[in-house]
């Protein structure tokens, strides 16, 4: 099947009108050229061997394919269906199902703006609609120079710092439309850039590369979660507060009552109400804390496919000592 401007005709030679052209899948017909090299194998190889059953490593394999080719392209596919031992079409299947990873090539750095429900509400909207006048882009689109490609995203797990903007995943905190436009102004004209939790920012493919497991060596760079994510943990642990023990958890059968009952209930041990709702929000605090731990794994402490750059760097150290 192939085909231009949303016509699409198979091999029977019937024709019909997509109207999801910009959505559909790898680009099988377009550029064929790549810059993978033997060495990218062997990367690739080195990713599958971390994994106890190696399609396991298709996702960061995913992530290195895009630092290289600023997309994931049909050689990308191919190589990583090679050295997984499956099919073309289940990597496709994969790669054409997260939206981290790109068919159209992406510029020099990508900017997210969040405009889920909270930041939207919080000036989300605002800030994306602000840059896209400004940078002459729409959604998803890159700057004729190649150095931005814009694109709205959702939640980030930063909601605390509502709005939030990430650029290569690094975390812009309560943006405006002012502060977002300077960053993209700096951005474009290459000078450095710090993001609001202390890393610098480095281009999208470097990024790419760290989420793909080759650490950047910058894991710290910058301070770790930021106050706000760990306040209920402080306010927790400034009360005493502190969530059941698992098997406490287990031995008490829930309620019908649903899950608040049965977390109240399994704190049942005679504290007063107050120190109930204290474990309810330990465990939310400590959530919260966990997000920035996830975070974390991007920056190449450990791999994790999909975890996001190290805005927040929250470590168990620092979750200890705030
Ligand atoms: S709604 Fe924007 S980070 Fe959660």
């Amino acid at each position: 099947m192939s085909g231009t401007n949303g016509h699409l005709a198979d091999h029977s030679g019937h024709h019909f009108t997509t109207h999801f052209v910009e959505s559909g899948g790898v680009d099988f017909d377009g550029d064929q050229t790549t810059a993978l090299t033997e060495t990218h194998l062997e990367e690739m190889r080195q990713i599958a061997a971390r994994y106890p059953q190696p399609r396991s490593a298709l996702l960061p394999m995913l992530h290195l394919v895009q630092s290289v080719e600023g997309r994931v392209s049909p050689a990308g596919i191919e190589a990583c269906a090679d050295v997984l031992g499956i099919s073309a079409a289940e990597v496709s299947g994969v790669a054409t199902f997260y939206t981290m990873y790109k068919r159209k090539p992406v510029g020099r750095h990508h900017v997210g703006v969040c405009t889920t429900a909270l930041c939207a509400i919080l000036g989300g909207d605002e800030v994306l609609a602000t840059l896209q006048r400004h940078l002459g882009v729409g959604n998803d689109e890159t700057t004729e120079d190649g150095a931005i490609t814009l694109e709205h995203i959702e939640c980030n797990a930063a909601c605390d710092y509502a709005p939030v903007m990430m650029v290569n995943w690094e975390f812009f905190d309560q943006v405006t439309p002012e502060s977002a436009v300077e960053v993209v102004d700096a951005l474009r004209e290459g000078r450095e850039v710090v993001a609001s939790r202390g890393a610098r920012i480095s281009s999208w493919r470097e990024a790419e590369r760290v989420l793909a497991g080759f650490p950047d060596n910058r894991a710290d760079h910058g301070p770790t979660a930021g106050e706000r994510s760990l306040l209920g943990l402080r306010i927790a642990r400034e009360h005493g507060w502190a969530a059941p023990s698992p098997q406490v958890a287990e031995e008490v059968e829930p309620e019908v009552a649903g899950p608040a009952a049965s977390e109240a209930e399994a704190v049942g041990d005679g504290q007063p109400d107050s120190s109930r709702r204290g474990a309810a929000e330990r465990s939310t605090a400590e959530a919260d804390a966990g997000t920035s731990t996830d975070s974390e794994h991007a920056r190449g402490t450990t791999p994790g496919p999909e975890a996001k750059t190290s805005g927040a760097q929250a470590s168990g150290e620092d979750q200890e000592t705030t």
